[in-house]
């Protein structure tokens, strides 16, 4: 009991919410509810109707010491049973087993029964361990369903291979409870304030360069990966200070965003906030070139070509490079050719901790979508990561920036 509690030391005191499906590894539900419980976590239990044809209500809600929920009201006094309140109250929501079926249902977000409505409200973080049968599992539809849900953030513990309840022998069970135990214990430490007291800047999204009041040049960055990184620096403590340009995307939690357009005005909100700062993370998409003049009037059409004479902008991540100190500087490299190289030469012209390399090239990566693949790289060397959703290359980032900020 003792190590399991060591084991598991960031789930005391935390709230985990288990959601069961009817599955024949729902056994392991009862072994995963008692491992959280010993270590000090408290633990409510959903179940979906075809659950409790598997495990009994009475043996959870004797080990999570609390009711079992399945239906929307309790039919006995009509009392709601609030999927909302339920995702409020969780600090994690763990569905374990998670049959085909329900992964297809999250995925295309049908609510038909209590665990499904609180996994569309749940606003932390959602962790499935699929149990199936070898070929449902290796179907093209539940990879797809897998593929979407780990696109929208949902953390998937990957199914081992082994006997399965149907005979056949492939990939498909369930993980151990003590392996979904340690997960999710990682995940929620990963919540502890690593990053409290440091103050961090993060550039993001396109600027726009004004031609004339109406026209402008600007490029194809959505700023979706820059609000992961401030997102998860957050998350983790930070002071964060996101300087953005135009983007439709919501602040996230306790980041405070200051609104840029041009070039010259990130480079001076930037410039001004680093003298202050632990770090920046340079992930902003920033015009090299700015109309020289900008007429005051629409311009209006001739009949033969124009010309708009274009002057350099400042480079801010250079900038802060030249004046950084013992600050920590981060920058990003968008490539379509001679990647690796290009990255280097920019790692070091612009003094970076390292740097992260995105290349057009990869299928996946680059503007406007929810993945992205990247290589960090520094002068110690370069690690290529598969492709992954912004906000898991977000964490794996943040995780360099503490490791260098915290040493
Ligand atoms: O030289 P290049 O624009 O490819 O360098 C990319 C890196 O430099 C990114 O981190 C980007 O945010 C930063 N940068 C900047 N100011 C500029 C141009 C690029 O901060 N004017």
């Amino acid at each position: 009991m003792a190590s399991e509690k060591a084991a598991y030391a960031a789930l005391a005191g935390r709230h985990i919410l288990l959601g069961i499906t009817g599955s024949i590894a729902a056994y392991k539900a009862a072994m995963l509810c008692r491992l959280w419980r010993t270590a000090g976590a408290e633990v409510q239990v959903v179940m979906t109707p075809l659950a409790k044809q598997f495990i009994t209500p009475l043996t959870m809600a004797t080990l999570s010491k609390n009711p079992i929920l399945v239906e929307f009201f309790n039919p006995e006094n009509g009392a709601w049973n609030s999927h909302v309140s339920l995702g409020e109250w969780a600090d994690c929501y763990v569905i374990a087993p998670a049959t085909a079926n329900t992964l297809a249902k999250m995925a295309t977000g049908v609510a038909d029964n209590l665990l499904l409505t609180t996994y569309l409200s749940a606003r932390c973080p959602v962790v499935v361990a699929p149990a199936m049968d070898l070929d449902m599992y290796a179907h093209e539809a539940t990879q797809q369903n897998l593929h979407t849900l780990a696109r929208r953030g949902v953390r998937i513990v990957e199914p081992g291979t082994g006997e399965l309840a149907s005979g056949l022998s492939g990939k498909g069970r369930m993980a151990e409870p003590e392996e979904i135990a340690a997960f999710v214990n990682e995940l929620l430490d990963g919540g502890r304030k690593t990053l409290a007291g440091k103050r961090l800047i993060v550039t993001a999204g396109a600027t726009i360069e004004a031609i004339d009041p109406v026209r402008f040049i600007s490029n194809h960055s959505s700023g979706k990966m820059g609000y992961a990184i401030a997102g998860e620096l957050a998350a983790r403590g930070a002071e964060v200070t996101l300087i953005s340009g135009r983007t439709a995307l919501p602040v996230p939690p306790g980041v405070k965003r200051v609104d840029v357009l041009s070039a010259d005005e990130m480079y001076e909100a930037t410039v001004g906030a680093f003298d202050t700062a632990d770090g920046a993370v340079m992930c902003a998409a920033v015009a090299d070139y700015t109309p020289e003049n900008v007429s005051q009037t629409k311009i209006k059409k001739g009949d033969g070509e124009m010309y708009i004479r274009l002057r350099r902008t400042r480079d801010i991540a250079a900038e802060l490079g030249a004046r950084k100190g013992n600050r920590l500087l981060v920058g990003f490299a968008l490539e379509t050719d001679d990647e690796e190289a290009h990255a280097q030469s920019k790692l070091e012209k612009k003094n970076f901790d390292f740097i992260v390399l995105n290349s057009l090239r990869d299928a996946g990566a680059g503007f406007r979508g929810d993945t992205n693949k990247v290589t960090l790289i520094d002068r110690a060397g370069s690690e290529e990561l598969p492709l992954m959703s912004k906000r898991e290359v977000a964490a794996r980032i943040v995780d360099r920036i503490e490791g260098l900020l915290t040493r």
